[in-house]
């Protein structure tokens, strides 16, 4: 099986088979490809919050205004954005650099970090940090169908209500859902797509 056969096997399931459950196997391959995601700077910021437990589960489809998804999945990724972008800087060059992290190299390095960074505050971090998350999604998405699991991206949720189920720090905004398992049934329909003329150019 291809990557791109994949693609047309997956589809945002809206009915998953709540008998069926993941391997921990399974989900550790799709936490690896979050982690593997490209991000600006190399600052992954983001935070993964893997859910099973039965009353989260339930609590989130409330929160999804009563979308069936999360009940039935096997897991749901909630997906944070963050935005403590300058110790994220901090803690990034520790990792990277090691002993090596006061060196004049690593200095500079940090400092045009944290020039960077300085037009990340605000809504605009939370923005920015909300896009690197989405590609994480992606990436999350992509390995679940190459691995022929099954899950819907959601964002039809009351983000307020799944913050205070979740007793995070303030950095941390909810920004996504990813219910995963095997589906119940097939999709309704068959994909629906814009034409090829609507979604590219050649120049
Ligand atoms: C960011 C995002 C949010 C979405 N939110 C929901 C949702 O809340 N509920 C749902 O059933 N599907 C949701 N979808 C699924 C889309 O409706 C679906 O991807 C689109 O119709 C294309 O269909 P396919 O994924 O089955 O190919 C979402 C998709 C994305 C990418």
């Amino acid at each position: 099986m291809s990557f791109l056969t994949q693609l047309e096997w997956r589809f945002s399931t809206k009915k998953f088979d709540p008998e069926k459950k993941l391997s921990d196997e399974s989900v550790g391959k799709i936490l690896t490809a979050i982690r593997l995601t490209p991000s600006a700077y190399g600052l992954q910021p983001f935070h993964v919050v893997v859910v099973t437990d039965v009353e989260i589960k339930k609590k989130l489809q409330e929160a999804s205004y009563g979308q069936p998804q999360p009940a039935d999945a096997s897991h749901v990724f909630v997906f944070f954005s963050r935005t403590d972008i300058l110790d994220r800087i901090d803690a990034y060059m520790k990792l990277s650099f090691g002993d090596e992290s006061g060196s004049e190299k690593a200095v500079k390095i940090a400092e045009r970090f944290r020039q960077m960074a300085g037009r990340y505050e605000g809504a605009t971090g939370a923005e920015w940090a909300a896009k690197q998350t989405y590609i994480a999604l992606g990436f999350a998405m992509a390995a679940a169908a190459e691995l022929e699991i099954d899950s819907c991206p959601m964002e039809g949720c009351d983000f307020a209500a799944i913050k205070d189920i979740f007793d995070l720090p303030e950095i941390f905004t909810p920004v996504l859902l990813l219910p995963l398992g095997y589906r119940a049934e097939g999709p309704a329909r068959s994909k629906t797509r814009f034409p090829k003329e609507d979604l590219f150019t050649n120049v």
